[in-house]
């Protein structure tokens, strides 16, 4: 019901600050150089040489994970490294109340102290990411959402926050957008992969070949911020147009749906522009691995800036 929601919401954004705080220390620690746990959290591989984890992803999801069960013990818990490990008989979601977690989102971009990382605690209720929590500590930005209740940047800004009715998307999108898609770890040299399809993309997009403008019009900046989960926070914001990713995980982006729908923003499965005038939208399920978001295109929720009051 709606009070124990509530209550469900104000938990996971104390969860999501006290992971944060976590998240900071130990970077902090990396970044003086100090010794002892966290300070020396070497990162390992897991299916290559670009998916790592350290010590940090680990312990901030186990501390997240207890949390959680002591709270709520008869809720589902779906978290990044929990799955690595192979439990991955409680990973399907369903209409049981989930958590779906990834304590670092950005392992990447957190071991090499570049400040796009973070931590994201979705709360999924009958399938449908309804709370979300994503809290960047290096950068001081908190996100959270509850559906009905708002998306908000550091619990007093409404999302989105840019231009306040926020413009619609340009007719011709993505040309004139910031086109956010990330590089994933599917890194395999084939013409057929992941990685060859998002290159092409990015040149279709971005590029004036032979005096021609790509196919669907240059787009104005392609970002790579190294964090799927940021890249979805930043759509509900306002900031990024447009961004694609295939191969996400449900982790990846539970708490980033959650806090864009609540933004009404758009996420939906399709394939990347320039066929975006093509678009079918088809509301993304969890479980789609791709995703196209689309930042909020008209007036933001906000009644009284709808009128210009
Ligand atoms: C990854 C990041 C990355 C995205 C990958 C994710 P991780 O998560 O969000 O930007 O391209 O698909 O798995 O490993 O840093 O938690």
């Amino acid at each position: 019901d709606a009070a124990q929601l509530d209550e469900i919401y104000a938990f996971a954004v104390q969860l999501g600050k006290d992971a944060g705080r976590m998240l900071l220390e130990a970077a902090e620690a990396r970044y003086n150089g100090l010794s002892g746990a966290n300070g020396d959290d070497a990162h390992v591989e897991k299916m290559n040489s670009v998916d790592l984890v350290t010590q940090t992803d680990e312990d901030v999801e186990a501390y997240i994970k207890d949390q959680i069960s002591h709270r709520y013990p008869s809720h589902k818990f779906i978290g990044e490294e929990t799955y690595s490990k192979g439990a991955s008989k409680d990973y399907l979601i369903d209409d049981e109340p989930t958590w779906c977690v990834d304590p670092l989102d950005g392992t990447v971009n957190y071991i090499h102290l570049f400040p796009m990382f973070c931590v994201s605690i979705g709360f999924i209720v009958n399938s449908k990411p309804t709370i979300g929590v994503i809290y960047a500590p290096f950068l001081k930005q908190l996100f959270s959402s509850c559906t009905g209740k708002g998306a908000w940047l550091n619990e007093s800004q409404r999302l989105p926050l840019m231009r306040n009715p926020i413009p619609p998307m340009p007719p011709n999108a993505p040309k004139g957008c910031v086109f956010a898609c990330e590089w994933g770890k599917d890194r395999r040299d084939r013409p057929d992969s992941n990685l060859h399809r998002k290159v092409e993309s990015f040149v279709n997009m971005a590029a004036e070949i032979g005096g021609r403008e790509g196919k669907g019009g240059m787009v104005h900046g392609v970002r790579s911020l190294g964090s799927a989960t940021l890249d979805l926070a930043y759509v509900a914001m306002g900031s990024v147009d447009i961004w694609w990713e295939g191969g996400c995980w449900e982790w990846d982006v539970a708490a980033g749906i959650a806090i864009l729908q609540e933004a009404g923003g758009l996420v939906t499965t399709a394939n990347p522009p320039p066929d975006f005038e093509t678009v079918k939208i088809e509301e993304a399920r969890l479980g789609s691995r791709l995703y196209l978001a689309i930042r909020p295109a008209g007036p933001s929720g906000d009644e009284s800036a709808r009128q210009g009051q």
